[in-house]
């Protein structure tokens, strides 16, 4: 039995932050972010009073709505974020307290910009082994909660955003989520993206706050050249194992990190520019959202057919990668 995604559902904050708006708080440029990133605008969460879970909460509500069930016939929920409203309890529980899913057991998975896939794909052994019918799975991101916004490294590449599915036992077979290839390197990858402080090495501290330690670092070179490679061998890989053509293809939908990175991804493929989602323009990278706010616009705009192939493939800190085949039911 293979597990199927019968909802999809998104939530963006409704402030944009342009690539010019940046202008006037860094030494960047519009032409500088557009060309290196083809990021032209994000959005941002201001009220410092809705953490993670408030844009989980309305992923979560849409998810019921649209699907016509109770919270209570959710069984499990999952929330990929490196955002947490707090270290505990996770944002996984909140969210379950804000849609009341009084029968579901929750937690949080922590895997960067590649959370969204590790966490479908955990979500999917729920159903296949038969010990759960209905499981919520949520990507969200308050990226501005970590960003220092002096830094023009990394400031302008992220935007907050959250998107999740529904996923339960598929129709029939041969639909619904087909083949996974996940992967971590923390050999490699630990050292090039992190945020050092807040936890057990550095707990928070006057000096953890004097020296910034609270926000995202990158070596966004290092981090450049292993996303490429990466989601490239990934997406080859899972075209390989399931004899999929570039033809075969519906839809790319890649981590929205980079244009640059995503289309080294497609070409590696050999898929045409028109099967590949990209909304990195208008959103940046919204780390664990990325993935379920692409699949909730194609979703939105019935680009999904029965029988649509989908390949997921994702890229972050860790480093942690993967990638999903998906056939649409
Ligand atoms: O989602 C998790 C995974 N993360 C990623 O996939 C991000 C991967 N990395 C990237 O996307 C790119 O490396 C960046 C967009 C972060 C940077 O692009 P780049 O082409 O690798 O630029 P660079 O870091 O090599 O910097 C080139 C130049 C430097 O100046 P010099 O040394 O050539 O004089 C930088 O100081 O651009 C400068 N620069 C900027 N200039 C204007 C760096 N950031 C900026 C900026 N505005 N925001």
């Amino acid at each position: 039995m293979k597990a199927a995604i019968t909802a999809t559902a998104k939530y963006l904050p409704d402030t944009v932050l342009t690539n010019h708006d940046l202008e006037q708080m860094l030494d960047t440029s519009d032409d500088w972010i557009k060309s290196r990133t083809g990021i032209s605008e994000r959005r941002i969460l201001r009220d410092p009073e809705k953490p993670t879970s408030y844009m989980c909460g309305e992923v979560a509500k849409q998810l019921l709505e649209k699907r016509h069930i109770d919270a209570g016939e959710i069984d499990l929920i999952i929330v990929a974020t490196m955002t947490p409203d707090m270290m505990f309890p996770s944002t996984a529980c909140v969210t379950q307290s804000i849609i009341g899913a009084v029968n579901a057991w929750a937690f949080d998975l922590n895997a960067a910009c590649s959370g969204f896939v590790y966490a479908l794909n955990t979500a999917a052994r729920f159903i296949e082994s038969g010990a759960h019918k209905k499981v919520m799975v949520i990507g969200a991101d308050k990226m501005s909660s970590i960003l220092d916004f002096t830094d023009r490294n990394t400031a302008i590449l992220f935007g907050d955003g959250a998107a999740g599915v529904i996923i339960e036992p598929a129709e029939e077979e041969g639909f619904g989520i087909l083949d996974a290839r996940l992967y971590s390197d923390g050999l490699n990858g630990k050292e090039h993206l992190y945020m050092l402080a807040g936890g057990s090495r550095y707990p928070a501290s006057h000096e953890t706050v004097d020296k910034k330690m609270h926000y995202i670092r990158q070596d966004g070179r290092q981090v450049f050249k292993s996303a490429v490679i990466s989601m490239a061998d990934v997406a080859e890989e899972i075209m390989k194992r399931n004899n999929l053509q570039a033809d075969d293809v519906a839809y790319l939908v890649p981590h929205q990190a980079n244009q640059r990175i995503i289309n080294a991804t497609a070409e590696r493929m050999g898929v045409d520019h028109s099967k590949v989602m990209s909304n990195v323009a208008k959103y940046g990278n919204t780390t664990a959202g990325t993935i379920p706010i692409c699949l909730a616009e194609l979703d939105e705009q019935q680009k999904l057919q029965k029988g649509s192939n989908l390949i997921l493939v994702s890229f972050g800190a860790g480093y942690t990668w993967g990638g999903i085949y998906v056939k649409w039911q």
